[in-house]
């Protein structure tokens, strides 16, 4: 059987900043491939490949951050999705700005349409990347944001209804 590939951009990703401490300092990283698992309790998951400097801090950090973007942010995006930890700190360019955590010891983003502060609760390996299951702590919600949105590369600001679920 042909091996299948390009699935991935079919999707519709919200786009999410992960952090996590780094020494004294902290380490922040995009992530499109994030999703809730479970309501009661609280779990989310978000997909990190073994390469990211993220991947073994969080392991070692045993919680991390997740930020859900604002549509205003995609330079937040494109600055914390495409320079590593292990080369520069991304918080002294002033493009991403650290919001104090209210449970954990990991600091969130400033300016993001949601904001969780989540323990850690499994790794699990799966193909090229690691599934990171975290127990959510803290949620704050701004609700005069709306999310940036990441399809088939490109990304998006949702503009228009089409229906309500609930
Ligand atoms: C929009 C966008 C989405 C991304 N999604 C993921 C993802 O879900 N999982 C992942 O491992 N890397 C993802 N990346 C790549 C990492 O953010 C990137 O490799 C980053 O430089 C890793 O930083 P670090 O080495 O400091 O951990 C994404 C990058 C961008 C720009």
């Amino acid at each position: 059987m042909a091996e299948v590939t390009g699935m991935t951009s079919e999707f519709c990703e919200s786009v999410a900043v992960v952090t996590v401490k780094a020494g004294d300092g902290v380490n922040a990283m995009t992530a499109a491939w994030t999703v809730p698992v479970s309501q009661r309790p609280a779990l989310i998951v978000v997909h990190i490949a073994p390469q990211r400097y993220s991947h073994n801090l969080i392991m070692e950090a045993k919680e991390f951050g997740l930020s859900i973007l604002a549509d205003d942010q995609m330079e937040v995006s494109q600055h914390a999705g495409t320079l590593s930890g292990r080369d520069v700190d991304k918080f002294e360019s002033g493009v991403l700005k650290q919001k104090a955590p209210k449970v954990t010891s990991t600091p969130v983003l400033e300016g993001c349409a949601a904001t969780m502060e989540c323990k850690l609760e499994k790794a699990i390996a799966m193909g090229d990347h690691t599934i990171f299951v975290g127990r959510v702590v803290a949620l704050e919600k701004d609700s005069s944001k709306r999310p940036l949105v990441l399809h088939r590369g490109t990304y998006y600001r949702l503009t228009e209804s089409v229906g309500k679920y609930y």
